[in-house]
């Protein structure tokens, strides 16, 4: 079989370990996709920086990599918007297949990309991007495809947990946790994303338009962050037998007029210390899901950081790898947008 061309744009806390992953676990994946999978390329913005890998195969120029002819999978680790917005869209009318992490740009995009993707016949597959290494698109996507989800609810962003956690368990100081988290490689390259909750509300559309089969952007998801809590407010939580979470919440509600809707909001909430998400400690995430055949399920695990989120992104690859090898083609995006979302305050 030809082997199988990956270009991996970016080359920071995530693009490192997949990389990693693909050198360390190349013969497995050979095995599992029926092909090898060969990097052909990795683009970053400082050259002269070793990447553990061959020199010949670093560029600062992204573009060029995406039109190649020996490259079948783009791995978008860049971040950002229009650039990573026109890589991606470039790559996919190149009838490359398209794996991301990027939850900013597909809370806004995943229409226009998911349609480029369908118009070249070929996959755009993003797990990563929401709840790093916990399923939680795939099962929406397609496990749960038969069933009606009406609430899907939880924390979604391991920087502020991480951040709150240490807050309430040892009282540490706010912007010294927040630090911690970009030291290990938690938080977005900006962290205000993280803290005034914008990564949390992106996360939330995404899950929105793919559980209510809707189109729901980040424009549409209330949202407010956490940088106003204090140890002082931790500590009066406690006492009521509650701590405080950056909850996501994504629901389908029926109007008084008896239209269907949807509403998305981002907030820190009270979690009395019984409940499964007030336990969720770290950079873990946790997302609970009811659907009314399913009943509730929940989807635990690490929510951030650079291995845990290359787990999520190679699963893509290897299902993109798949899909080269076996001309398959990933799961398709629901095509209508019929729940209209609901303004901020009827929600
Ligand atoms: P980093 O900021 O650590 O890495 C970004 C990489 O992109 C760097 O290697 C940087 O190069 C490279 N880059 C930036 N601009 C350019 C450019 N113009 N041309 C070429 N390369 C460029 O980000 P992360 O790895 O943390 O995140 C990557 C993506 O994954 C983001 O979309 C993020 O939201 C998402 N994500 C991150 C998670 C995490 O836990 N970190 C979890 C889930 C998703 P250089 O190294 O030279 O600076
Ligand atoms: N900054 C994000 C977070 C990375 O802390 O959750 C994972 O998406």
């Amino acid at each position: 079989r030809r082997p199988i061309g990956v270009a991996v744009l970016g080359m920071g806390n995530v693009g490192t370990e997949v990389v990693r992953i693909l050198h360390e676990n190349a013969e497995d994946l050979t095995a599992r996709v029926g092909a090898a999978i060969e990097l052909r390329g990795v683009a970053v913005r400082d050259i002269t920086r070793w990447r553990g890998v061959d020199a010949s195969l670093v560029t600062d120029d992204p573009a060029s990599l995406v039109v190649r002819d020996d490259v079948d999978i783009v791995v978008e680790l860049i971040g950002g918007i229009d650039l990573p917005r026109s890589l991606i869209r470039t790559a996919l009318e190149h009838g490359k297949s398209v794996v991301t992490a990027n939850k900013a740009l597909l809370a806004d995009y995943t229409g226009e990309l998911a349609s480029a993707a369908a118009d070249a016949k070929v996959d755009l597959y993003f797990e990563a991007a929401v709840a790093g290494a916990i399923p939680v698109i795939r099962p929406l996507m397609q496990s749960l495809a038969g069933d009606t989800v009406t609430r899907v609810a939880g924390i979604v962003n391991g920087t502020t947990n991480f951040i709150l956690s240490a807050m309430d368990a040892d009282g540490d100081d706010y912007d010294t946790v927040l630090a911690e988290a970009g030291r290990l490689g938690y938080a977005e390259a900006d962290p205000t994303a993280d803290v005034e909750g914008y990564d949390a509300a992106a996360k939330a559309a995404i899950l929105a338009s793919i559980a209510f089969h809707s189109r729901v952007t980040a424009a549409d998801v209330h949202r407010q962050g956490i940088s106003s809590i204090t140890v002082d407010d931790l500590e009066s939580a406690k006492k009521l037998d509650c701590t405080v979470k950056l909850l996501s919440i994504c629901e389908r509600f029926v109007d008084p007029d008896g239209r269907e809707r949807i509403s998305a909001r981002v907030y820190p909430a009270l979690v009395p210390l019984s409940h499964p998400l007030a336990g969720v400690g770290g950079a873990f995430n946790a997302v609970v899901v009811e659907a009314e055949n399913a009943g509730r399920l929940m989807f635990y695990g690490q929510g951030a950081g650079g291995a845990p989120t290359a787990s999520a992104v190679l699963g893509d690859l290897v299902m993109a790898a798949r899909n080269k090898v076996h001309g398959g083609r990933g799961p398709l995006e629901s095509t209508y947008a019929s729940l209209p979302v609901a303004p901020i305050d009827d929600a």
